[in-house]
């Protein structure tokens, strides 16, 4: 049974399959016949033939019977509406003490799950982590990580060695200094300034031979923030955990990850303590127009 079929009778000849494949999986013939589905092995599975078509002429081995569905335009939100949501979404760091229930991680993950991913791999995987127990020892060991790292960077010996092994790198890292020293402090006096109490964490991970997947992992993290905000829940990303898995830092909850894999992101969501009434402005966007 071949992957991808069109069938003449359905078919109306638009061409629209053929058009829009990013694989140039389709032939269309000049004489008028339907478009042929030549090159199979190339498909991405991107779904675009069967979405377009809706006399239903493809049938494609990925996209059985239902799993195309209608879009309802009625429900999208207009520019202005969108805008908004932009502006307000923010990095809230105080956390209510209320647990976020599973239904509303779910949805956030399914806004990760549709944000776009390199040849279409779909290949970000996620971990919520909700055990106090598990996001006490993430913020522990990275705080513990960072002050680690401080100690280091402040010898001019390490610091001379780390410029070649780091390379571009340490020049951020060396601007966080005073940051990771704070960091590590508060998490000595028992304080947690590297997930703020936060009752869950959602981390991003994938294959990194796949194409982009560090990438394909940030726009997830976007779609997810921003159905946080949608939810009436906060978030905010992770950068010093996920700094900490960059440099080989381990954590319980990675022990099932799939073997390989790399975090690439990470989310503290929870229920935000203060709610903003107000957005502030951003610097004028750099913009070349040529
Ligand atoms: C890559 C990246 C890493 C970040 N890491 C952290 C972090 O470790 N801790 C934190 O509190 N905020 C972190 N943030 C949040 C930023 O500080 C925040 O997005 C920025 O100040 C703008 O505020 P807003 O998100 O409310 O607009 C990070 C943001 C990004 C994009």
């Amino acid at each position: 049974m071949p992957k991808i079929v069109v069938e003449p009778a359905r078919c109306r000849r638009c061409g629209a399959c053929a058009h829009e494949c990013p694989a140039e999986v389709f032939t269309l013939p000049k004489d008028g016949a339907a478009p042929r589905a030549e090159r199979p092995e190339r498909c991405i599975a991107c779904g675009h033939c069967v979405a377009l078509c809706t006399r239903e002429a493809i049938r494609h081995a990925d996209f059985p019977p239902g799993s195309v569905r209608r879009i309802d335009r009625d429900l999208l939100p207009g520019p202005d509406a969108l805008m908004e949501l932009f502006r307000v979404r923010r990095s809230a760091r105080v956390f209510l003490d209320r647990p976020v229930p599973r239904e509303l991680l779910e949805k956030v993950i399914e806004a990760g799950r549709l944000a776009p991913t390199a040849h279409n791999d779909q290949g970000t995987g996620y971990i919520v982590v909700q055990d106090a127990a598990e996001l006490r020892h993430i913020a522990e060991k990275t705080a513990a990580f960072l002050g680690e790292t401080a100690r280091q960077l402040r010898s001019p010996v390490k610091r001379f060695i780390a410029t070649f092994l780091m390379r571009r790198k340490i020049k951020s890292a060396l601007m966080m200094l005073d940051s990771f020293e704070a960091v590590a402090a508060a998490a000595r006096e028992g304080g947690d300034k590297v997930l703020r109490g936060a009752p869950c964490v959602l981390l991003f991970h994938a294959d990194p031979g796949l194409a982009y997947p560090d990438k394909s992992a940030q726009l997830a993290v976007q779609n997810a923030s921003l159905m946080c905000e949608a939810l009436g829940l906060t978030c905010f990303y992770t950068g010093y955990v996920v700094g900490a898995c960059d440099s080989g830092l381990k954590f319980k909850v990675l022990e099932n990850m799939p073997k390989g894999h790399r975090v690439y992101a990470g989310l503290a969501i929870g229920w935000p303590k203060y709610t903003f009434q107000q957005w502030p402005d951003r610097k004028t966007a750099a913009v070349q127009w040529r």
